[in-house]
């Protein structure tokens, strides 16, 4: 039978390549969304035209607490296992330091940190033995943040949760990782100028920006490796060699 991967944030962007390339390995798919339906209806008729494997679609705000219990009574309604969860969704907010609400900060720690926490929990029991859990994380996470200061907060602790979650989930014998991203080139950039782009990619030392099938390709591996755990794998293109 094929596996199941479930992908957060799966119907753009990196999420959208990843799940590409499960489908090409004939993976089941549940793709979730937070409110683009246009774009999650186009991506579910492309897939239908390419893929013979079962994909599913949710649309799951993940600053909503509710999205757990709506993605929680779809594996249960449906009886399916997860061999692979995919926590790839995420929110930022740009507020200058001076104007950041504790209302504002609390959503972006609720989506990127607590949101995976408790669906973890949640669902842990519908995750197979020998599966894992996958993390998109940031090298933002890493290099300290100029444009937000939730966002790189919350990434770095997204890598501390990787690494503190490995021994509560060895006794289900799942695995834990997360890929931090350096520069992947999807809409979350589409705000950034000409200039902008071209300052960044002065830093990097292949001096672009990834494209997202690259960046897929690694998390196919890293689902799929059964040694690799507890690992961050920073994806940079040597962001910090220039
Ligand atoms: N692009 C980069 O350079 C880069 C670098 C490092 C890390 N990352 C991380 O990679 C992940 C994906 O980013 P991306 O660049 O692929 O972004 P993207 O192209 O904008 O795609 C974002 C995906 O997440 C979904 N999403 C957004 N807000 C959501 C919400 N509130 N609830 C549920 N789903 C939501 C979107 O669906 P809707 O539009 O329908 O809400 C879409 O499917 C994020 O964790 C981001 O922090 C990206």
């Amino acid at each position: 039978m094929n596996k199941f991967a479930l992908i957060t944030g799966g119907t753009k962007g990196i999420g959208k390549a990843v799940a590409e390339v499960l489908a090409d390995a004939n993976y089941n798919l549940i793709l979730t969304y937070g409110n683009d339906d246009e774009t999650a209806a186009k991506v579910q008729n492309e897939f239908k035209n390419r893929f013979k494997s079962d994909i599913f679609f949710i649309k799951a705000d993940i600053t909503q607490e509710d999205a757990i219990t709506i993605i929680d009574k779809f594996l249960t309604e449906k009886n399916i296992q997860v061999n692979s969860l995919i926590f790839n969704a995420a929110i930022t907010a740009r507020t200058p330091f001076e104007e950041i609400t504790q209302k504002e900060w609390e959503q972006v720690f609720y989506a990127n940190v607590h949101f995976p926490v408790f669906l973890l929990q949640k669902i842990i029991s519908k995750i197979e033995t020998g599966g894992n859990v996958l993390f998109t994380g940031s090298l933002m996470g890493i290099y300290p943040h100029s444009l937000s200061l939730s966002y790189g907060v919350t990434k770095s602790a997204v890598h501390s949760l990787v690494k503190n979650l490995v021994k509560y989930l060895a006794p289900y014998k799942i695995r834990i990782n997360a890929i931090a991203p350096g520069f992947i080139d999807t809409e979350w950039h589409n705000t950034k100028s000409p200039e902008l782009r071209k300052s960044i990619e002065s830093k990097i030392a292949v001096e672009r920006f990834c494209d997202p099938l690259e960046l897929a390709n690694i998390y196919k591996t890293t689902i799929e490796n059964g040694y690799l755990n507890g690992e961050i794998i920073t994806v940079s293109g040597g962001y910090s060699y220039k």
